[in-house]
C-alpha cells in the first residue's frame, strides 16, 4: 500500500473486526451529524434493513440464505459503506474542500449521490468499464470523473487515486481499502441486521449458521459480516470469491480482463488488508471465472425468478457448492451486493444452453473444484 493512506492500517485482532464496542459512542455522533445533515438523514432512512430470501431447497442439500442489497437507495451495497465513509469523514472534517475516491463502479453511484445530495464537490476515478450513460449521470450531479482504462486493471485505477491524493493533500481521500469505517458498517449494519433476520426465520430462527460465502472487492462485506454473524453463530466457516481471472493474492500481474462486478485482486501479490488481517480464519478460497457467474444469474433466474447481479451470481454459484458439500441440515449465507444491470442480463442471456450447464466453482489454483 503506498504512503498516501490517510490512516495507518491497523492490525485488527482475530477474535473479531475489534470495531464493534465502539457502537454506542458511534450511534450517538450518528445521530448528532444525522441532525445537522437532513440529507444524510434522508439517505439513512432509506439505507439497509434489506431482505433476505431463503432460495428453494434441494433435497439432500444445505439451505441458501441470502440477503438482498439492491433494495438500498442506489441499488447496492456500496449504499451502506458511502454513507459509512461520509458519515466518518464529516465527523472528522466538517467542511471538506473535496472528496475524493476510486470505484470499481457502485461505490462511485453511491457517492456521486450522497455528495450530490449534502453539496460536496467530489472527484471520483474509475476504470472505462463503466458504462457512459452512468458518467454522464454523475456528471450531471456535479461529480468530477476521472476515466482510467480498463486494459490497465483494477490496481490502475488505486494508484491514479494515490497520486491525485499526494497532489491534493488537502482533499479527502475515502481509500476504502483500508478505511476502518467501511468494515464497520458491514459488522455493526448489514452483519448484523442479517443476523438478526436468521433469528426470526420459521418463528424458531436459524439455530446454526455453517457457512457465510461472499466476494472480496475490498473485503469489507466477507470480514464485517462474518465477524457479526459468528457472534451468534459461532462455527460459521468465513469463504471468500474471487474472480477466477485475477484471485485475491494472485502473484499474476494486474489484468483488464472482465470480471464479475465489484470484485477482484490486485495483482503481484497485493492482499486486501482487512482480508490479509483476518486470513487465518478463510476456511476457504474459491474463484469463480465471468461467463460462469453470469450463468449463475440465469440458473438462479430459473429456480426462483430473482435477477441477481454478477458478483451475486458468483456467490451463489459458491453457496450452491457448499450447499452439496455440507449436505441436508445445515445453511449457507449469503449476500447478493446488486442486481443484474442490463449489460449484465443481456450477457446473461446471450450464453448457450452449454455454458450454463458447464458453469463450475474453481478452487484458488484454478482448478475445478469438486462438486
Ligand atoms: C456488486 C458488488 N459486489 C461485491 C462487491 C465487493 O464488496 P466489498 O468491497 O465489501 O468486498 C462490490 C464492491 O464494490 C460490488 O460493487
Amino acid at each position: 500500500m503506498p504512503a498516501t493512506q490517510t490512516r495507518p492500517v491497523h492490525r485488527t485482532s482475530d477474535q473479531d473486526t475489534g470495531d464493534q464496542n465502539t457502537g454506542d459512542q458511534d450511534a450517538g455522533d450518528r445521530a448528532n451529524l444525522l441532525a445537522r445533515h437532513p440529507a444524510l438523514a434522508a439517505f439513512a432512512a432509506r439505507l439497509g434493513n434489506t431482505p433476505v430470501v431463503c432460495l428453494p431447497r434441494i433435497p439432500g442439500e444445505a439451505r441458501i440464505i441470502a440477503k438482498c442489497e439492491w433494495f438500498n437507495p442506489t441499488g447496492s451495497i456500496k449504499d451502506r459503506t458511502a454513507f459509512a465513509l461520509i458519515c466518518d469523514l464529516l465527523l472528522r472534517e466538517p467542511n471538506p474542500i473535496r472528496v475524493l475516491e476510486y470505484s470499481g463502479g457502485n461505490l462511485a453511484v453511491s457517492l456521486s449521490r450522497l455528495c450530490a445530495d449534502l453539496g460536496l464537490a467530489n472527484t471520483l476515478i474509475m476504470a472505462s468499464f463503466m458504462p457512459p450513460a452512468a458518467i454522464a449521470e454523475m456528471r450531471d450531479l456535479g461529480t468530477k470523473v476521472h476515466i482510467v482504462d480498463k486494459a490497465l486493471g483494477f490496481w490502475a485505477v488505486m494508484e491514479a487515486a494515490y497520486r491525485m491524493a499526494e497532489r491534493h493533500a488537502d482533499w479527502s481521500f475515502l481509500h476504502q481499502h483500508v478505511n476502518r469505517a467501511n468494515l464497520r458498517i458491514h459488522e455493526t449494519g448489514t452483519g448484523a441486521e442479517f443476523a438478526r433476520q436468521l433469528q426470526d426465520i420459521d418463528d424458531w430462527g436459524i439455530s446454526s449458521v455453517d457457512a457465510f460465502v461472499a466476494s472480496i472487492g475490498t473485503g469489507g462485506t466477507l470480514v464485517g459480516v462474518h465477524s457479526a454473524l459468528r457472534r451468534i453463530y459461532p462455527q460459521v466457516r468465513m469463504v471468500a470469491v474471487t474472480p477466477a481471472e485475477l484471485p485475491y493474492a494472485s502473484e499474476a500481474p494486474p489484468n483488464g480482463l472482465p470480471k464479475y462486478a465489484g470484485s477482484g485482486g490486485l495483482g503481484s501479490g497485493r492482499k486486501q488488508p482487512f482480508v490479509a488481517d483476518h486470513e487465518s480464519r478463510l476456511a476457504r478460497k474459491l474463484t469463480v471465472r465471468f461467463p460462469d457467474s453470469l450463468a449463475g444469474i440465469r440458473l438462479l433466474n430459473a429456480q426462483c425468478g430473482l435477477r441477481i447481479g454478477s458478483s451475486a451470481g458468483a456467490n451463489w454459484l459458491a453457496a450452491r457448492k457448499l450447499a452439496r458439500e455440507l449436505g441436508p441440515d445445515t445453511v449457507v449465507a449469503t449476500v447478493f451486493p446488486s442486481a443484474a444491470t442490463p449489460s449484465e442480463w443481456r450477457a446473461a442471456n446471450a450464453l448457450d444452453k452449454q455454458d450454463i450447464a458447464n458453469a463450475a466453482v474453481l478452487d484458488e489454483n484454478g482448478e475445478e473444484a469438486a462438486p
